[in-house]
């Protein structure tokens, strides 16, 4: 994150305070957040998407404190579930500038939306289209809607395979002819309000021709949507996905260089085919937080095995940071609170869970000094991870720390052992 550096005596430093001072008073694991960071990020999306609405995606890392963020910033917001859409509304997100996704919303969760007047919800199924419609005649509403298109682009980190045939749960397929139904449903029945398309192809993901063939695509169901009924959507959601830099090997395009690329297929297709330009939207989540926070981890053991491997242990591990584990991700590592001019040396960096999958960094070069009570920060935490941690073997999860100006402020409390017992009965 922008404001990290390490000061003279080899401490790093977030917001103008010490790793030391941040371990001290929050403890550790903690994730911190650099607040300037983040608010960059968010401008620096909205500056390079000017025309476009930016939702922020909730499900990277939410809570109340991060929702002000987004809303002061101007951003819009996306959640997919209710416990989102609580926490949204909970902060006093303006609910016309949410959009509410998911591929099996309940009817209660379609309710809440709907009472709150949420600015568009994206509908996934024909079941839904029905629900919805039920509702919404039922309340007296006419939301507006965008239709999830799956385009066939599957798009993996680093490349993109096209697929004539899907096999995942979400959208309406568009070779299979589903989304154009979908849309002439929507249209001819004349409940819900069709705003337009929506595409998402996927996460971290670094080749951006995924996104042109995928506009190329729904601006072209767009243009039959015209042919079949006369009517011009106006709205178009390109999802969100950019990828992000966990490790040097990592090479994000910049926001500016996404918008341009985005805004030129765009503008292209739609005069190819006579369609004015959609008011585009995208959905970035982990491009926004991921690189804000690190995660704060005490080392507790050094174990050399047997001459094979140097694990170091922290205290922390899957259960605030899944990645690795699930997805193979990878991470870096550093020692943070001192310099160390001791010879490099490979090390895996392991959590304190009863798994030997626990993995935090498979593999990093650390000093070979390194020791119990070292200060270990591993980057690019701000997405995924708060959002997918766990309570495994009654680990407490760990606080977020927003960190601005030399003073930090926690803003999801750390969990006791009494939160763990909260909701045992009996
Ligand atoms: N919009 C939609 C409809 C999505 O499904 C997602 C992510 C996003 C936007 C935001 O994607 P982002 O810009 O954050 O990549 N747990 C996985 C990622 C799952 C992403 C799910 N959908 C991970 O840790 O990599």
């Amino acid at each position: 994150p922008r404001t990290v550096s390490r000061t003279a005596d080899g401490h790093l430093e977030v917001g103008g305070v010490s790793v030391a001072d941040l371990a001290a008073e929050h403890g550790t694991p903690a994730y911190l957040l650099d607040e300037d960071d983040l608010r960059a990020r968010c401008r620096d999306f909205a500056d390079a998407f000017a025309g476009a609405d930016v939702f922020y995606a909730g499900k990277s890392f939410l809570c109340k404190a991060v929702v002000r963020i987004i809303d002061e910033e101007g951003l819009f917001l996306d959640v997919c579930s209710g416990g989102e859409l609580a926490v949204a509304l909970a902060a006093g997100f303006p609910p016309e500038r949410m959009g509410f996704h998911g591929n099996n919303k309940s009817i209660s969760e379609l309710r809440r939306a709907l009472d709150a007047g949420v600015g568009r919800i994206i509908v996934d199924s024909f079941q839904e289209i029905e629900r919805l419609s039920e509702l919404s005649k039922t309340m007296g509403k006419r939301p507006n809607v965008l239709i999830r298109v799956t385009v066939g682009v599957e798009a993996h980190t680093h490349e993109f395979i096209a697929t004539a045939h899907e096999d995942q749960k979400f959208g309406f397929s568009l070779a299979g002819g589903a989304a154009f139904q979908a849309a002439i449903k929507i249209l001819d029945e004349g409940v819900l309000e069709l705003k337009g398309l929506h595409s998402h192809i996927g996460s971290q993901i670094f080749d951006t021709s995924g996104f042109e063939v995928a506009a190329r695509r729904v601006i072209e169901l767009q243009a039959q949507i015209r042919d079949a009924r006369g009517v011009e959507l106006p709205d178009l959601d390109l999802g969100g996905g950019f990828g992000i830099a966990y490790t040097t090997q990592d090479t994000p395009s910049t926001p500016g260089d996404l918008a341009k690329r985005i805004n030129k297929i765009v503008e292209g297709e739609c005069e190819l085919a006579s369609l004015r330009k959609p008011r585009l939207s995208i959905e970035p989540g982990r491009a926004i937080v991921g690189p804000a926070v690190f995660t704060l981890y005490e080392v507790g053991t050094v174990k050399d095995v047997d001459g094979i491997r140097t694990y170091v242990s922290v205290d922390g591990g899957m259960s605030d940071n899944i990645r690795t584990a699930l997805y193979d991700a990878s991470y870096s590592a550093t020692i943070a609170g001192r310099e160390s001019t001791a010879e490099p040396l490979l090390a895996r960096v392991v959590g304190k869970h009863c798994e030997s999958g626990d993995i935090v960094v498979k593999d990093e070069f650390l000093p070979a000094d390194v020791q119990p009570g070292d200060l270990l920060a591993v980057p690019g935490t701000g997405a995924y991870c708060r959002s997918m941690a766990s309570n495994y073997n009654h680990v407490p999860r760990p606080p977020v720390v927003a960190v601005r100006d030399g003073a930090s402020r926690v803003i999801v409390r750390r969990e006791t052992e009494d939160d763990l017992l909260a909701l045992d009965v009996g």
